[in-house]
């Protein structure tokens, strides 16, 4: 399988946060195959430097690597976690634990915030540039129906309020840059393992490859876009 990208120029550079993930995994094989990127870079828990969402001088040490290669055109955040210390999601309000809250936020919108922070100035200034973020359809809150999944849903909704107001930000100085909150679908990998059927569940490329392609036709508006895999808006 494979993704041209072609809305970037030949040679592009992109960045994969999360490169050990199923989803991470995948948009690194996709873009390595592409004859138009001329590099990939994948940063993860095991890679070196290594990548922690609750570290930041880690985060930082990614960037600075990256940054001594030149600016790059797309940088993917494809980290995330449903079960978290053991700890799955709730089904009910007196589940609910402070720290099983705190810990969400930390790896699912604090971890993804202090990324932007950083990658976002590595990105290129007067082309196209796209940040994009895997959040979860579950994070929209008028698309919640059935309640649950309190600190996963809370803390996909809070990432996408960050990108929001990141891509609001940016877009003052660097109009070309397009932010997107993403849905890849329910997609075969170990975060979904216990909660999903695996044997109906997109395989990753494809719901990768999917992704890119969407990415690669995202306008820039000066707002944020919250997309699934077949480029249908979702509501905030
Ligand atoms: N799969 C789906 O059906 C689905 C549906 C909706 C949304 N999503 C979202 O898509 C994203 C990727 O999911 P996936 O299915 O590819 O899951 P995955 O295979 O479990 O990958 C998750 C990635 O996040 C990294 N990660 C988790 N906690 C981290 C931490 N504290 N510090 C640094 N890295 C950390 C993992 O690193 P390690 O390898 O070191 O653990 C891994 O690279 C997530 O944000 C998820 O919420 C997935």
């Amino acid at each position: 399988m494979s993704q041209a990208i072609t809305a970037f120029p030949h040679n592009f550079r992109a960045v994969v946060l999360g490169s050990s993930g199923a989803l991470g995994q995948a948009f690194v094989q996709l873009l390595a195959a592409d004859p138009r990127c001329a590099s990939v870079m994948g940063f993860c828990r095991s890679s070196a430097p290594a990548l922690f969402l609750e570290d930041e001088p880690s985060i930082i040490h990614c960037a600075q690597e990256v940054a001594s290669g030149g600016a790059v055109h797309l940088v993917i955040d494809a980290t995330g976690a449903l079960v978290i210390d053991g700890r799955g999601p709730e089904k009910r309000l007196e589940d609910i634990n402070a720290e099983s809250l705190v810990r969400a936020m930390q790896v699912n919108a604090i971890g993804p915030a202090l990324l932007m922070k950083h990658f976002v100035p590595l990105m290129v200034r007067d082309q196209r540039c796209v940040f994009a973020s895997l959040s979860a359809r579950v994070g929209s809150i008028e698309d919640n129906h059935k309640g649950g999944w309190y600190s996963y849903r809370a803390s996909k909704a809070a990432l996408n309020m960050l990108i929001q107001s990141t891509a609001i930000e940016v877009h003052r100085k660097r109009p070309l840059a397009v932010f997107a909150a993403l849905q890849p679908g329910t997609v075969q990998s170990r975060l979904t393992q216990a909660f999903a059927d695996q044997a109906s569940a997109m395989a990753p490329l494809d719901s990768a490859a999917r992704l890119l392609q969407v990415l690669d036709s995202l306008p820039s508006t000066g707002r944020a876009h919250f997309v699934d895999y077949e480029g249908r808006a979702i509501p905030w």
